[in-house]
């Protein structure tokens, strides 16, 4: 069954905190991106944990092999259970990052930013780029590879991804929308029953629920779509 991660797009730990404990035990899983550990470091991911919560660290490593394996290796102390690295850091820092892992944090490659465009990763890497999709494919089997175990990607490349990497692949999916909802400032969305039936493991929704008017009804929506997504219902 897939899993709902809660992003915390907060600016700072009591903010974040709050947002956690209005949930109470209706979510498990909680997202810390770059803001929030840049502010509040590993106090706010251990205030997760001493209120039974499991942690997504989004911090997008990329650096030497060595330098990537010791943040893994403190992340994975600190007891997360998922973190990403970029694909584009290459072979040898992937190993690095799998080996330091150990046995119960999984790495998430992420592949292009969906903030790149075609014009963008042509400049940078100095090629024509003619599919952005195909590029995100690549990298996705080339971090598999190395042996990382999962992929973060939008809704739209999901499918394809599962296609590509087979069943045991973690696929984890942001850009989720209930029907009508407002996009905000995301391109390619989907909903949760099209992302879990599409092979999604994980959905991070957050503004689908934290912006609704009815907080709790669109938690519960989002539950029930998953459901129907999975086949469960
Ligand atoms: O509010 P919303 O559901 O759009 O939030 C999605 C979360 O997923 C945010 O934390 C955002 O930074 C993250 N994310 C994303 N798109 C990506 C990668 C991460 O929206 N491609």
């Amino acid at each position: 069954m897939a899993e709902l991660i809660l992003p915390l797009d907060r600016p700072g730990r009591r903010e974040a905190l709050e947002l956690v404990d209005d949930f109470g035990g209706s979510v498990d899983f909680y997202k810390v991106g770059l803001e929030l550990f840049s502010r509040s470091g590993p106090d706010v991911v251990r205030e997760l944990q001493d209120r039974g919560k499991r942690v997504f660290l989004d911090l997008k490593l990329m650096d030497i092999p060595h330098t990537v394996a010791r943040a893994v290796e403190a992340a994975a102390d600190l007891g997360v259970d998922l973190l990403t690295v970029h694909a584009v850091g290459g072979t040898a820092m992937l190993e690095a990052a799998v080996a330091a892992a150990g046995d119960s944090l999984r790495l998430l490659a992420v592949t292009v930013l969906t903030s790149s465009s075609s014009g963008d990763l042509a400049a940078v890497w100095g090629r024509p780029i003619p599919s952005v999709d195909a590029e995100v494919t690549r990298l996705a089997e080339f971090a598999r590879a190395a042996g990382i175990h999962g992929l973060v990607s939008s809704a739209r490349e999901v499918r394809a991804l599962r296609a590509a990497l087979g069943p045991e692949a973690i696929l984890v999916t942001p850009g989720i929308r209930l029907p009508g909802g407002d996009a905000h400032d995301q391109t390619r969305v989907a909903t949760p029953d099209a992302a879990v039936r599409d092979g999604a493991d994980f959905l991070v929704v957050g503004r689908a629920i934290t912006a609704a008017a009815d907080r709790r009804a669109a938690l519960a929506e989002v539950r029930r779509r998953m459901a129907v997504g999975a086949g469960a219902v």
